[in-house]
C-alpha cells in the first residue's frame, strides 16, 4: 500500500505539557502533512488523532488519559479512524496508567524515540491492521530535520539538546527522555537561518531540559554561549530566546553573553524549584539558595531591565513551614517577572516517591494557595518598575492595535502609532500603567 493511501484524509494533534512537547507537535504535524494529510480542529471527525502526551505531573496524565478515553466511543462506531499515542505518558514504566493495556482501542502506541517512524507505523497500520505498541529505550534515528507545521508566525521553536543528566529527585524526565544528546552545531545554525532569513522568524527559541549543559557530549569543547555567539553570528533582524537553564550550569560567560550580544534576549527561566537549601538538597538540585541569589544579583548587575521567570515545587517531601517560608521569602526578595508553581506530584519510579515524609495534600494546597496569593500583591507592585523604562520591542499588530512585544513577552500598547503591515524590532517608552496594562511611545 502506498502512501497515498492517507492522502485526503484529515488529522488532529493534542498536545501536553511543555515547550518541547509542542515542539514536537509541530514535526508530528509536519510528518502527518507530508502524508497528504489536512489538519481539522475537530477531533472527533479527524481520521487520525494523535495525543502527544506528558507524565511531569499526575493532573497532565488524568487529563491526557480521560480525553483519550473520551474517543473511544467515537471510535467504536468510526472503526476506520486511527488513534496514535505518543510521548512522554507511554515511554514511563511503572506509570499509575499502563497504556498497553488500558487502552485496548489505541491503535498505534509509541515512546518518545520513535516518533520519527510515524509515518511508517501508519504505513503499516493500514496495511495489517495490527495494533503497534512501540517503545524504544534508545532513539533509533534522529527527528531533526523533519519538516515542522509551526502554528505561531513570529517564534520559532528550536531544539538544540535532547534528554537530561540531571536526576532531580521528584523529576520523571530523565527516565521518559534518555541522556542529554546535543545537536550538531551546524545542523542548528542552518536551521536558525532559514527560519530567520527565509521564513522571516523574528524570535528564536532554542530548546532543551537543560540548554545550558549543551556541547558537554561533542567533542567540539561546544560550549552553550559558544554556540549562542555564534548563532548571533547570522545576519537578520531576530533575537534568540532560550529554555530551561539550570542555575548550576549557568556561567559567567553565558550572562556576558546575554548582556553584550544586542541578538540574545533580555529574559531567562531560571527554575529555582524551592527557596530552601535544605529541600534543594533532597531534591538533588546541586546548589543552595545562596547560589542562586548569587546568579540572579549577577544578572541583574549585568542587566538591569532583565525579565526573570521561575518555577517553584510546593509540598515536596519533609518540606516543613519553615522551608516553605523560605521560599515565600524568595518571591518577595526577587520579584520574578512570572512564576509557575506546581504542587508536588509523586511519580513512580523517581527517588521522592519512596521518601517517607510526603506532604498532605492539603497542606500543599493551602501552601500554593498562598504563595499564589501572595505573588498576586507582588505582580501589582512589580509592574510599576516598568513605568518610563525604555524596551527593545517587536512591534506587531494586535486586535487592530499596534503593540510592543518586550523580549519578555510583556505587550506594551502603542495607541499613537499607524502598523504598517510589517512586524520590526524598535524601542518603546512605558508611559502609562492602566489595570495591569502598559501603554507607550516608540522612541527614536
Ligand atoms: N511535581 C511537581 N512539579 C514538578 N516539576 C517537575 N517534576 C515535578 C513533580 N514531580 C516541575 C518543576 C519543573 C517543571 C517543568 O515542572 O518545577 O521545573
Ligand atoms: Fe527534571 Fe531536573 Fe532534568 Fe529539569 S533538570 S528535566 S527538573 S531532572
Amino acid at each position: 500500500m502506498s502512501i497515498t493511501n492517507f492522502e485526503g484524509k484529515t488529522f488532529n494533534v493534542v498536545t501536553y505539557g511543555c515547550q518541547m512537547n509542542v515542539h514536537e507537535s509541530e514535526k508530528i504535524r509536519g510528518i502527518l502533512s507530508s502524508l497528504g494529510m489536512m489538519e481539522i480542529d475537530d477531533i472527533n471527525k479527524a481520521n487520525v488523532v494523535v495525543f502527544n502526551t506528558c507524565c511531569v505531573r499526575e493532573g497532565a496524565e488524568d487529563r491526557a488519559y480521560n480525553n483519550i478515553v473520551a474517543l473511544k466511543k467515537i471510535k467504536a462506531t468510526d472503526k476506520d479512524k486511527i488513534i496514535v499515542v505518543c510521548g512522554c505518558m507511554s515511554q514511563q514504566k511503572n506509570g499509575k496508567y499502563n497504556l498497553k493495556t488500558k487502552l485496548p482501542f489505541v491503535d498505534i502506541i509509541i515512546g518518545t524515540h520513535n516518533i520519527n517512524q510515524l509515518a511508517n507505523y501508519l504505513i503499516t497500520f493500514n496495511e495489517t491492521h495490527k495494533r503497534i505498541y512501540d517503545i524504544l529505550e534508545e532513539p533509533n534515528a534522529s527527528v531533526d530535520g523533519v519538516k515542522c507545521v509551526r502554528d505561531d508566525k513570529t517564534n520559532a521553536y528550536v531544539n538544540i539538546i535532547y534528554g537530561c543528566n540531571k536526576f532531580c529527585t521528584y523529576c520523571i524526565v530523565p527516565y521518559v527522555r534518555g541522556r542529554e544528546k546535543s545537536r550538531p552545531v551546524k545542523e542548528i545554525y542552518d536551521e536558525v537561518k532559514d527560519l530567520v532569513q527565509n521564513q522571516g522568524y523574528k524570535f528564536i527559541t532554542l530548546l532543551g531540559q537543560n540548554v545550558n549543559s549543551y556541547g558537554k557530549d561533542l567533542d567540539e569543547k561546544m560550549t552553550f554561549s559558544k554556540l549562542l555567539t555564534y548563532l548571533c553570528t547570522i545576519e537578520g533582524d531576530f533575537k534568540i530566546k532560550f529554555m530551561t537553564s539550570h542555575p548550576v550550569d549557568f556561567s559567567d560567560d553565558l550572562i556576558k553573553v546575554m548582556k553584550n550580544e544586542p541578538k540574545v534576549a533580555k529574559t531567562l527561566h531560571l527554575p529555582v524549584q524551592s527557596g530552601s537549601s535544605k529541600v534543594l538538597a533532597r531534591m538533588n538540585r546541586h546548589y543552595d539558595i545562596k547560589h542562586y541569589y548569587h546568579i540572579i544579583k549577577k544578572l541583574r548587575r549585568a542587566i538591569p531591565n532583565i525579565t526573570l521567570s521561575t518555577d517553584i515545587i510546593v509540598g515536596f517531601p519533609g518540606e516543613s513551614e519553615k522551608d516553605f517560608n523560605q521560599t515565600l521569602k524568595l518571591i518577595k526578595k526577587v520579584k520574578f517577572d512570572q512564576i509557575f508553581a506546581f504542587m508536588y506530584s509523586k511519580r513512580s519510579g523517581t527517588p521522592a516517591a519512596e521518601f517517607e515524609d510526603q506532604i498532605d495534600d492539603k497542606i500543599k494546597n493551602a501552601r500554593i494557595n498562598k504563595l499564589l496569593r501572595l505573588e498576586k500583591i507582588i505582580q501589582k507592585d512589580t509592574i510599576k518598575k516598568y513605568f518610563n523604562k525604555t524596551y527593545d520591542c517587536l512591534i506587531k499588530q494586535i486586535n487592530g492595535v499596534a503593540v510592543g512585544i518586550t523580549d519578555g513577552g510583556k505587550e506594551i500598547y502603542i495607541p499613537t502609532y499607524r502598523y504598517n503591515n510589517q512586524n520590526y524590532f524598535a524601542k518603546v517608552r512605558v508611559e502609562d500603567i492602566r489595570n495591569h496594562k502598559l501603554s507607550g511611545v516608540i522612541v527614536k
